[in-house]
């Protein structure tokens, strides 16, 4: 119950800085409950196999389950299937790959391996012994993911990122303060991952929810205006996997978002213009 308590001069603060989206906000929380509910419902007869989407043609996989000795690596199986499928189009390119969370430093040769020779891997980690990874492809900082100032000095020392693994600490300050700093920096086309997002009501995963609320962003009250918001000019789409976030960036930003008829036959039924549904009638 305490907990419960606890939330309260958080929720109030929210609400003092922006009434208008915390009432919106509210507004999905019975949603929520009602897909917890509808979750629970649900019964599969099909029984799985753990490794069903990994194959040998995943390079990073068969990678991973040739790599028996030397630098540690440590991840959740079924990320190799979310790596590949967002990372795939990297291989070989010239990119900068930033991985948060350094450990044993296999993962980070993991990459390099992965991405090809023109790809250079940054590392960050809070522990100082993770130095000894450092080498002509690989440059590691050490700091705290959860300090901005880490960040800004970080930033000034590389040129761009394209591609980030978030690996690190996984409290919401870590992420959440990483992405805030680090979506913005990645370039144009680029791929922000950030892992071990664990567990329901995960707070990190309500605030890339709010992201996506972000991304469904639309004027109906002003016929004809199909301009797109700041967010939706930069993030394409935003992903989630059992304990991953994806946000892939736009390689170029769309003008606008616009619904178009093609077609000379219509049913008469709804006329020229949608009927904007009465939940969706709020302010931007
Ligand atoms: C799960 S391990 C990383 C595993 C590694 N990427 C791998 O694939 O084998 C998490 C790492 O995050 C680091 N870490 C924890 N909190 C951090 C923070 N606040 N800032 C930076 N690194 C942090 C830890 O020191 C640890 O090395």
């Amino acid at each position: 119950m305490t907990k419960y308590f606890q939330a309260l001069p958080r929720l109030m603060k929210a609400f003092a800085k922006n009434p208008v989206t915390f009432v919106n906000s509210v507004n999905g929380v019975s949603s929520s409950c009602d897909a917890r509910n509808f979750a629970k419902s649900l019964s599969n007869s099909v029984k799985g196999d753990s490794n069903s989407e990994l194959s040998a043609e995943n390079p990073l996989w068969s990678y991973f389950q040739n790599h028996k000795e030397g630098r540690g690596i440590w991840k959740w199986e079924h990320y190799f299937d979310v790596y590949h499928r967002h990372f795939a189009r990297f291989i070989g390119e010239k990119v900068n790959v930033l991985e948060i969370g350094i450990y044993s430093g296999g993962s980070l040769e993991m990459w390099r391996s992965y991405f090809g020779d023109k790809c250079h891997v940054f590392g960050v980690d809070i522990e100082n012994a993770c130095k000894v990874y450092e080498n002509s492809d690989i440059s590691i900082s050490i700091g705290d993911q959860s300090d901005r100032s880490f960040w800004t000095t970080f930033k000034n020392g590389t040129d761009g990122i394209d591609i980030l693994i978030d690996d690190g600490g996984d409290g919401l300050e870590h992420q959440q303060i990483t992405l805030e700093e680090m979506l913005p920096y990645i370039r144009p086309g680029g791929v922000y991952l950030c892992e071990d997002v664990h567990g329901r009501f995960n707070r990190f995963a309500a605030f890339a929810a709010g992201l996506v609320s972000e991304l469904n962003d639309i004027n109906f009250f002003r016929p004809g205006d199909s301009s797109v918001s700041e967010f939706q000019s930069i993030a394409h789409s935003i992903h989630f996997y059992p304990y991953v976030v994806v946000i892939e960036k736009h390689r170029v930003p769309p003008a606008a978002l616009r619904a178009i008829r093609h077609g000379t036959e219509w049913q008469p039924f709804l006329g020229n213009h949608w009927v904007v549904p009465p939940e969706l009638q709020i302010n931007r």
